[in-house]
């Protein structure tokens, strides 16, 4: 029995959400039901609710830095689930993950020099590299069988063309789910090895993945890349805190570190937010449990989905997701162009959801749901999806 409630229905509009109350600014019509950003549509544990009600109790919210203590639970987490015992030295607390990932751009690379994504990708990524004013490299994820897997003869290829400098890797992978095995991680590490690349990667979705599935952190996949390696990581995705602005970047390297902090120190960044900081501290200690109640409600509406596409949408293909709370679903047996498709998505299907143009060019076929909302919010989705796939193909 859960100790905790996913089914219920918490209105979200008019409270600045960007998930509900901005469409008309992002424009879209007032009907559409969003399942797009990656956010939740559950309130977070109540042990986390608690503790923003206690600090905020005290009604003073001056500047905080985090002492040794709130570091060790951080660490502790880390070492518990995935076996990472990075030193509480390495932990950089910045407002957000993106922000880490544009840091470490202008932090370890110059202007000119080349960047390296595998898209279909968290479309943040794409801008930290060129509007930071380097050049993006793109080696695309092979897509077969309903699949997606790492084309190394291409990412070495290219890398050793453009004279890449630095590779973000996003792991586990958004928008394709893909838990990367260790082996996999393996062989992208000796490739940036042999051409000395450094490494930024991006885990924030580390806490969501799926039974039979292992998130490995890069650098206990290839320990010879601790030096040179950037990991992402933040409890907003795992407790649905993405507003509360905190994340934490291991930099095991001092001299790497240095270079992170003094670009984060340019920016005139130092203090962390007080709320967020309380929020985080009791979701790496006291919120495991709802996160797995949380993790397995969600693993029941993939479920949900796969019958529902299985039986009453089988033109659609989802890409099985191994880890993530999305459903990253392949629409090019409808033929439809781009503008056609996002079309009947958001003017038919009356759904606001992430077109998959926006993950990558060559992903236009596709659409990503975010599956972390109460089951009757996907049903009405997938019940309009099927209303509005119908009458296409009538
Ligand atoms: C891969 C990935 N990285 C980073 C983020 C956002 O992180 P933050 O809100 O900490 O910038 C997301 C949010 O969807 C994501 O999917």
């Amino acid at each position: 029995m859960s100790r905790y409630e996913f089914d219920t229905l918490t209105d979200r509009r008019g409270t600045s959400c960007l998930k509900y109350d901005f469409k008309a600014e992002r424009g879209y019509p007032e009907n559409v039901l969003p399942l797009w950003v990656a956010d939740m549509d559950f309130p977070t544990a109540p042990e986390i609710v608690e503790a923003i009600k206690e600090t905020a109790s005290h009604g003073i919210f001056g500047y905080t830095v985090p002492k040794q203590d709130y570091f060790d639970t951080v660490l502790k987490w880390y070492a518990d689930r995935f076996g990472y015992c990075p030193g509480s030295r390495s932990i950089v607390i910045t407002p957000g993950v993106v922000f880490a990932i544009s840091a470490a751009v202008r932090a370890f690379t110059a202007e000119g020099d080349a960047v390296i994504i595998q898209p279909p990708v968290y479309y943040p990524f794409f801008s930290a590299v060129t509007e930071n004013g380097r050049k993006l490299v793109e080696n695309e994820l092979a897509y077969k069988d309903g699949k997606y897997s790492i084309d190394f003869e291409n990412f070495e290829n290219k890398i050793k063309e453009n004279d890449v400098k630095l590779f973000i890797l996003c792991s586990p992978h958004n928008p394709a789910g893909r838990v990367w095995t260790a082996e996999e991680l393996r062989q992208l590490g000796d490739i940036c090895e042999r051409y000395g690349v450094t490494v930024i990667s991006d885990e924030i979705h580390s806490d969501f993945v799926r039974e039979g599935y292992k998130h490995t952190v890069f650098t206990d996949a290839c320990p010879q890349l601790r030096s040179r390696t950037v990991v992402c990581t933040a409890p907003s995705k795992s407790f649905n805190l993405a507003g509360l602005q905190i994340s934490h970047i291991f930099i095991e390297n001092e001299e790497l570190r240095r270079k992170f902090k003094s670009v984060l120190s340019a920016q005139g960044y130092t203090e962390v937010n007080t709320l967020g900081l309380a929020a985080s501290r009791a979701a790496y200690e006291k919120g495991g449990d709802w996160l797995e109640q949380c993790r397995k409600y969600i693993e029941g509406n993939l479920q949900f989905l796969k019958n529902f596409l299985a039986e009453k949408l089988p033109t659609l293909r989802l890409v099985e997701p191994e880890g993530t709370y999305f459903a990253w679903i392949d629409f090019s047996a409808l033929g439809l162009d781009k503008r056609a498709l996002n079309s009947l998505i958001i003017n038919k299907a009356h759904l606001w959801l992430d077109a998959g143009h926006i993950f990558g060019e060559r992903s236009e076929q596709f659409q990503r749901i975010v599956l972390a909302c109460p089951r009757a919010i996907l049903r009405q989705a997938l019940t309009q999806l099927e209303e509005a796939v119908k009458e296409e193909l009538i």
